[in-house]
């Protein structure tokens, strides 16, 4: 039974499979889990985008850790993103002296990832890494080291995966490319990505 709310057809042109993101998630938990082995590290994850990555990358990863969020926003002009970060909700868990690792969803400019690095390492924790599912290494205007990356991207607006365009498109199990005429994006371009 089909209704009109159904996503019936692929939206864009698939950038990764749900099978390409599989297999690269297991490996990065497998990646993850020797560096982290007997460390109980704390897992940062940032909201909203990374909520999908987070869930598959922990049950790859074959160690204890623990696990928080972090809610933030930046504030955006109409094509880039300001470097003005928003915390919107903050840790619960105290970091000090703990093994962080940042999850991420995609990492573009690199501000909101710089913004975040800072604000963490004030916390003195005892090693800060960065692990992001999605790298648009085109569009850095900061440097800010990640250690471990699943995919290199090209300058493209993707969504899927967590990703969303609009608060939508979060739920598809591919990440893909939406192209500028397209018709799902007539309405609400240039508004909250994350
Ligand atoms: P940055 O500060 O420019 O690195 O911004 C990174 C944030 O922008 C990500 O966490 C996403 O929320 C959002 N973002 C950047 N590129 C994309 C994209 O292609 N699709 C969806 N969100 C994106
Ligand atoms: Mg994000």
């Amino acid at each position: 039974m089909s209704s009109t709310n159904e996503i019936e057809t692929t939206i864009g042109n698939v950038l990764l499979s749900e099978g390409d993101i599989q297999n690269r998630v297991r490996e990065l938990g497998r990646e993850l889990a020797a560096e982290y082995d007997g460390k109980n590290p704390i897992l940062v994850n940032i909201l909203k985008g990374g909520f999908i990555f987070l869930a598959d990358l922990v049950r790859a990863m074959n160690v204890h850790c623990e696990m928080d969020f972090m809610v933030v926003s930046s504030y955006e002009d109409r094509t880039e993103s300001s470097g003005v970060v928003r915390i919107l909700s903050d840790l619960g868990l105290n970091i000090e002296g703990r093994h962080v690792l940042i999850v991420e969803d995609i990492v573009d400019t690199g501000l909101t990832l710089e913004y975040i690095r800072e604000l963490l390492l004030a916390r003195n924790p005892a090693s800060l890494k960065v692990v992001t599912l999605l790298d648009k290494h085109e569009k850095r205007v900061v440097s800010v080291p990640i250690e471990f990356t699943g995919f290199q991207i090209p300058d493209e607006f993707v969504v899927g995966y967590g990703l969303d365009y609009a608060q939508r498109f979060r739920n598809l199990p591919y990440i893909t490319v939406l192209s500028e005429d397209d018709p799902m994006l007539l309405e609400g371009r240039e508004v909250e990505t994350r």
